[in-house]
């Protein structure tokens, strides 16, 4: 776990100059658009590394909503801050597998581009733990499946075997974490799955 995070430490100055296209920010906008969220939800951008996401969720959320940002890596967190983008949104440094947010606290948990690295059965448990009843988790990349584990695979050292599942298989452990598969979408350029707390 030390060695991942020390890894995205070493990357947050320059990850948004990393392979992050315009392209892939068209995707990003359009993904945004199928998660489901609505105006007044409060979201947990998990995994938010330095916020690419967070200024889309921002405006699905709207004024009367609220965005956290949270990632373990500290790096990554104060790249994020410094957005003025940002401004509005929360931060708290936390890992996955133990976040540290109350119960039934938030209506949305979108992970985008951070899934495969967390302890997924952990995540999934405290993901379903701070979600109210009906909340929606969203696992999103601008990638499908195999394009994510090739890059993963190529980066090397601490995310090399940091794998996402294809989406169709990602049924069975949302189901035994207490959730209910709503769209599990796998295709070159484009990863989405949302299910809701059951
Ligand atoms: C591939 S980056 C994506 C960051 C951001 N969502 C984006 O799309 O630019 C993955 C992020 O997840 C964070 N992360 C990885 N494992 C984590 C864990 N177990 N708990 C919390 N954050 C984690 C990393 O620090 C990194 O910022």
């Amino acid at each position: 776990m030390r060695g991942k995070m020390e890894f995205f430490d070493r990357q947050a100055e320059r990850w948004d100059a990393m392979r992050h296209g315009a392209a892939e920010q068209g995707r990003l906008d359009g993904l945004v658009g199928r998660f489901g969220l609505r105006a007044g939800d409060t979201v947990l951008d998990l995994g938010c590394g330095t916020g690419r996401a967070t200024p889309l969720l921002l405006r699905a959320a709207g004024a009367g909503g609220r965005v956290v940002c949270a990632d373990f890596s500290a790096g990554m967190l104060r790249e994020a801050s410094r957005k003025r983008g940002l401004r509005g949104a929360g931060f708290v440094q936390a890992r996955a597998e133990e976040i540290p947010c109350a119960d039934g606290s938030f209506d949305a948990v979108v992970c985008y581009c951070a899934f495969p690295h967390f302890e997924a059965g952990r995540a999934l448990g405290e993901i379903r733990r701070i979600l109210r009843a009906g909340g929606r988790l969203v696992i999103a990349h601008p990638l499908g499946s195999a394009e994510i584990n090739e890059i993963h695979k190529r980066a090397g050292g601490a995310v090399s075997k940091d794998v996402m599942a294809p989406a169709p298989a990602m049924g069975t452990p949302l189901r035994a974490a207490g959730f209910r598969p709503l769209r599990l979408v796998d295709r070159p350029g484009t990863y989405l799955v949302i299910a809701l707390k059951e």
